[in-house]
């Protein structure tokens, strides 16, 4: 499943939007129902309203009704370069907070199908403060 997601997530990025830093991102989101989401970065000319991939993934997902998920492969690097292993935002982290299990969610980042490193919501995110903590 890591080699189809990063290949989606490759996939994906074609699609990214970045005419301000020229560094693209793609994402592919496994919902439990077995889906993929699509997400690429898309960015504008304010700056801040500009989105990352994988929240474009998440939001994609959750606006076709998924609010459960097993893992989210990430691709990104400078246009026209090398992939680089590049680790999601602080931001894309909380909202994987919001929707993913903090302890088996998998992060794989990759740069080639077979190249690839894998970890946890919980590796990347330490004591990160979600819905439970409002139980
Ligand atoms: N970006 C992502 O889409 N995901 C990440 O994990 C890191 C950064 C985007 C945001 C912006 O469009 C560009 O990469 C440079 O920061």
């Amino acid at each position: 499943m890591e080699e189809k997601l990063i290949k989606e997530a490759m996939s994906a990025r074609e699609h990214a939007y970045t005419p301000y830093s020229h560094f693209k991102v793609g994402a592919a989101l496994l919902g439990k129902s077995g889906r993929i989401y699509r997400g690429c970065n898309i960015e504008n000319a304010g700056y801040t309203p500009s989105n990352c991939a994988e929240r474009t993934a998440f939001f994609n997902a959750v606006s076709e009704g998924e609010l459960e998920f097993e893992a989210i492969a990430i691709v990104a690097g400078p246009e026209g370069g090398e992939l680089v292993f590049t680790a999601p935002c602080g931001v894309c982290r909380q909202v994987m907070m919001e929707f993913c299990d903090y302890e088996t969610f998998r992060i794989i980042i990759g740069t080639a199908p077979d190249a690839y490193r894998e970890f946890t919501l919980k590796e990347i995110l330490p004591y990160g403060f979600g819905p439970k903590n409002l139980e």
